[in-house]
């Protein structure tokens, strides 16, 4: 809310509306500017017993449970939280919000794919794929966009998971990691690729900051765009919404699968069409292995002219926590590991390959019409999912920091993946581990920093020896020398051929970083 008011250089105001039904009185809060005192997000303090009212309406009553012992700003920070919640929409949210549940294997079939290699068959198609790839690249055509609004709980890190060092030699940061790959296409197809990077309210501030602090990492201002998704109310599991602090509400990110909504409600999908954007690559934030411009994967969309396509992989074992592509009535469908059936998770084929066996790693080609009829007139139709968590909070009953038994909150989040029933000819594409996958999600162990270093120097040690130059390999088959590869000097193997020669010999034991 943005209110401007003529008002003399150095005055205080305060005033009460003429009809106030929640805001009592404003306060001042804005900056004096060209004769105009600018307000933003304007601070008020609400009628109690209206509020009062209202939120024992909603059965919400228990939100005011400190009102008595806050101060005038405690109150407008309560009253503003409170306020920004449209509460029609939370209930239908929270009426039609689905638990996690075994999806009826009856219904679940294995999803038609593209091999990684074409077979003979396929290649002239994946050549065409590559050819037209290129040219929506060069043809400004195609952006990168990030999810990167995650609250990056198990990771533990205190900071946006963007800013997270992962380079195992150069220690460059997952978001410097992902704009070389964007500048070296720029440079490869004479492009300036725009890069949209979805933040949320906790972590926005912070995630500009550290691109202005590096300059961007080269990148141009202009291509560089932030957008922050939307928020949900965390409950109890009786749905009463839960306080952070006495004077603030408990809210989450509302999921990745936001990140349609965020983009059309800032205006994202209309900078796109000014800027011709027709396709959007999407990735998330923790995978340093992804190519934001892969040529052939964009070729492919558009070619078979799907609305949505997904890269997939092999799963690592029966029980890898990773999402399953499957068909239901002839529909393709992501079934997240925690509702994917046990028996058919380790169901097999008659060769003995595992059945189903289509990994989601979040890595899709979207088209921006197809996000403008998800989305629709702002009105998603995307499920809700509702996740139990552990959420610290003020417990109203005890007026004390929920115990750790206490601490069962809902969190209410949207699923990118949701939306590929809704795409018509959608399409999956198969890859590799090797190649494209390695999250950093935990602190250690599985799919940690750790893992996504390793599988960091495999991949360069595989993309050398490709080459020709000979990797020194210990007894385990694994690379005896540390090497990395960062995509300012090549995002796959061809382009790393064609710099070939300037590689040095690697003996056992050596480090090696390619910049
Ligand atoms: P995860 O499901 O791994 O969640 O997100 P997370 O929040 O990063 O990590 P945990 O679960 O708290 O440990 C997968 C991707 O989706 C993005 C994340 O930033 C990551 O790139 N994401 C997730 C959002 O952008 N917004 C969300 O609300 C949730």
């Amino acid at each position: 809310m943005r209110i401007y008011i003529s008002v003399l250089e150095g005055r205080r105001l305060s005033f009460a509306t003429p009809n106030p039904p929640i805001l009592r009185h404003f306060q001042t809060n804005g900056a004096f500017q060209n004769g105009k005192m600018v307000f933003s997000g304007v601070n008020y303090v609400a009628n109690e017993t209206q509020l009062r009212e209202r939120l024992t309406r909603l059965g919400q009553e228990h939100l005011l449970t400190f009102w008595g012992e806050l101060d005038e700003a405690g109150r407008s920070r309560l009253s503003a939280d409170i306020d920004s919640i449209d509460f029609e929409a939370f209930e239908k949210m929270r009426a039609s919000s689905e638990d996690s549940a075994d999806a009826d294997s009856e219904l679940l079939e294995v999803p038609e794919s593209l091999p990684h290699t074409p077979s003979a068959g396929l290649e002239s198609t994946y050549i065409e794929a590559r050819t037209l790839g290129e040219k929506l690249l060069a043809d400004g055509r195609v952006a990168a966009m990030t999810v990167a609004g995650g609250q990056a709980t198990r990771l533990g890190l205190d900071a946006p998971k963007g800013t997270f060092p992962i380079g195992p030699i150069s220690g460059k940061t997952l978001f410097q990691i992902f704009a070389e790959g964007i500048l070296a296409a720029n440079q490869r197809h004479g492009c300036n690729m725009p890069w949209y990077i979805m933040t949320s309210k906790s972590n926005h501030d912070e995630t500009v900051s550290f691109f202005n602090k590096h300059n961007l990492f080269g990148l141009k201002q202009d291509d560089v765009i932030f957008f922050s998704q939307g928020f949900a109310p965390i409950t109890d599991p009786e749905g009463r919404i839960l306080l952070a602090e006495k004077d603030r509400i408990a809210f989450s990110p509302n999921g990745h699968g936001g990140s349609l909504l965020a983009l059309a409600q800032n205006g994202m999908l209309d900078d796109m069409t000014r800027r011709g954007v027709d396709y959007i690559s999407y990735f998330q934030v923790d995978n340093p292995l992804v190519n934001p411009a892969d040529p052939v994967f964009i070729g492919l969309h558009a070619l078979r002219q799907s609305e949505a396509s997904s890269l997939t992989i092999g799963k690592a074992s029966d029980d890898e926590k990773v999402g399953l592509f499957v068909s239901v009535a002839g529909k393709l469908r992501v079934v997240e590991y925690s509702d994917f059936p046990e028996e058919l998770a380790s169901q097999r084929t008659t060769e003995g390959t595992r059945k189903f066996d289509f990994a989601n790693i979040a890595v899709h080609m979207l088209n921006r019409t197809f996000i403008e009829r998800v989305v629709g007139q702002n009105h998603m139709s995307l499920p809700w999912h509702r996740a139990i968590k552990k959420v610290p909070h003020i417990d109203t009953q005890t007026r004390s920091p929920a115990s750790e038994a206490r601490q069962n909150a809902v969190k209410y989040e949207m699923f990118v993946f949701d939306a590929l029933p809704l795409a018509t000819k959608p399409l999956l594409l198969q890859t590799t581990r090797h190649e494209r996958f390695s999250p950093v999600k935990n602190a250690s162990g599985v799919d940690s920093a750790e893992t996504a270093r390793r599988d960091i120097i495999r991949r360069s040690a595989a993309w050398l020896e490709a080459c020709g130059i000979s990797i020194p390999r210990k007894a385990d088959g694994q690379p005896d020398c540390t090497v990395e590869i960062s995509p300012s000097f090549a995002t796959d193997i061809a382009s790393l051929r064609e710099k070939a020669g300037t590689i040095r010999q690697i003996s056992p034991g050596d480090t090696l970083l390619l910049e």
